[in-house]
């Protein structure tokens, strides 16, 4: 499952639902029309890269963007269902925009994403506000929609597919520093984790053509982009075998299927053969299916990045039964031994959630000596929040107290703090390749990018510039950021 972007929020560590604007900046614009799409995106990466194939499908329809809510036309939220408090934020930005829907009264205004998969048509119901509720496998209906509500209606699609990928759509980067992009390379989920809202708010797991993602990640790369992220709910079950459909199993592949046939190692091997000078990420993993081959795949090629965010949800075996992720303690503890033989110096990092239901304090004890086995570079933490028809509300009673959710909280936080902290310590007196995205936010004499490890590194800029791979020494490190200075030799892949 793809975590959140952003940082420092619910949790103390990491931002929860921080919104993008659209940039009108980017948009080649067939000159069809005129009207301004405003986009703001919440919860994870896959939201924020939809969003930038949204934008693609209306560019095309002469939907130009702005990030000026006030002098849009029409204006997108793309919403998340994981947790209510997600839930609640979306709702609140809706709110906010009836003062510019009532300066602008024949503004149009939809929902995208998860919650809009979640509510359906109730959606209209509840915040009368809205005009349009769009599922994430139906936004090529978006024209159609709009032109809905342009003849007076509302309009809802939330049909989900078995073979959507928008493989075809060259996305809109919305927002972007010119360096790092999404890719997307799987839809869905078919895990079935039974606290979980996503399988049914995103549909069943798909895998998107890789001829497609090699062509989206080349052409980056010709645009003078430096590292792409390839996206899915569990990356590692991506699967080819010919066509886009529902997810297989190899085995149960045809031969001609099988010869047909990429898995996630190989794509990657792929991705990472387009050039040394192109970074590749990925996420997000997961523990059951992650192999050895992939992982000796990461090791093999420098510009696969160090950095695996290979959730846990909880260190105990009796919940990661409960809660259907098809592995235990042990097991995960053996992926994470895997990783430190082939990769010692790769980073990790983890999505843990407190108070699950039924968990005892000795269960709960599990979670924080799981945490002192990995010792992570950092984790999205969060107590469990029960989500409408999951397979846990349906089956579980949500009885762990919230004063003791948040005191578990309070704990797997604290103790993530101490081993962040330890984690940068470590990197203090080493030398790391950092690739420049930006300039930094505190002051325009310093560059800010990141390791392959993952962790932002500033330093002055002297002539370096985005885009730039550059050899910084760490000499200090603040929260987490670290700071440094650029070698004086520098050596370029
Ligand atoms: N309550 C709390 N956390 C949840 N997550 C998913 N569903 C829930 C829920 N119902 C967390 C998991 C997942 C991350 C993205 O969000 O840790 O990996
Ligand atoms: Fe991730 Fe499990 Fe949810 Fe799938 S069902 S998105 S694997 S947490």
């Amino acid at each position: 499952m793809l975590s959140e972007v952003g940082k420092d929020m619910e949790t103390g560590n990491k931002v929860i639902d921080e919104a993008i604007q659209g940039s009108a900046t980017t948009l080649d614009l067939k000159e069809v029309g005129n009207r301004k799409v405003y986009i703001e995106s919440y919860g994870c990466a896959m939201n924020f890269s939809d969003s930038e194939i949204v934008a693609s499908i209306l560019s095309k329809e002469g939907f130009n963007t702005t990030n000026n809510l006030e002098e849009a036309d029409v204006v997108f939220v793309n919403t998340c269902s994981i947790r209510e408090k997600a839930e609640q934020t979306v709702r609140q930005r809706l709110r906010s925009f009836q003062k510019a829907k009532k300066a602008k009264p024949e503004m149009v205004i939809g929902v995208l994403g998860c919650m809009a998969e979640r509510l359906k048509s109730k959606f209209l119901e509840e915040e009368r506000l809205v005009d349009i509720v769009v599922g994430p496998d139906a936004y090529r209906d978006l024209p159609n929609l709009v032109k809905q509500v342009d003849e007076g209606k509302k309009a809802v699609n939330v049909i989900l597919s078995k073979e959507e990928t928008y493989a075809d759509i060259s996305p809109v980067r919305l927002l972007s520093n010119g360096v790092s992009a999404f890719i997307s390379i799987t839809r869905g989920c078919d895990n079935m984790c039974t606290f979980c809202v996503v399988p049914f708010t995103r549909g069943r797991e798909r895998s998107r053509n890789p001829e497609t993602i090699l062509n989206e990640a080349r052409e980056l790369f010709g645009q003078g982009y430096r590292e792409v992220t390839l996206l899915g709910q569990n990356v590692d079950s991506y699967l080819w075998y010919g066509k886009e459909g529902l997810k297989k199993d190899y085995e149960t592949l045809s031969e001609e299927e099988k010869k047909q046939s990429m898995n996630f190692a190989q794509l990657m091997e792929q991705v990472a053969q387009i050039s040394p000078k192109l970074r590749v990420r990925f996420s997000t993993s997961h523990p059951k299916d992650i192999t050895d081959e992939f992982l000796d795949t990461m090791a093999k090629y420098d510009n696969i990045c160090k950095y695996i965010h290979l959730p846990f949800q909880s260190g105990n075996t009796r919940m990661l039964e409960k809660m259907n992720r098809g592995y235990t303690r042990e097991w995960y503890m053996g992926r994470i031994d895997k990783i430190k033989e082939v990769m010692p110096d790769c980073a990790i990092s983890a999505d843990i959630i407190a108070g699950f239901c039924s968990e005892t304090e000795e269960e709960h004890q599990d979670t924080l000596s799981l945490m002192e086995y990995v010792k992570y570079d950092f984790s999205y933490m969060f107590k469990y929040s029960e989500r409408p028809n999951t397979q846990a509300e349906k089956k579980y009673k949500d009885d762990v107290s919230e004063a003791d959710k948040s005191r578990r909280l309070a704990e797997i936080v604290a103790l993530q703090r101490d081993h962040s902290y330890e984690a940068n310590k470590a990197y203090v007196g080493r030398t790391y390749e950092v690739l420049v995205e930006k300039v930094s936010k505190k002051s325009d004499q310093e560059l800010a990018g990141r390791t392959s490890q993952n962790t932002v590194v500033v330093f002055p800029k002297e002539n370096y510039k985005v885009g730039d791979y550059v050899q910084v020494k760490v000499d200090n490190c603040t929260g987490g950021t670290l700071l440094g200075k650029a070698k004086e030799s520098q050596e370029s892949r």
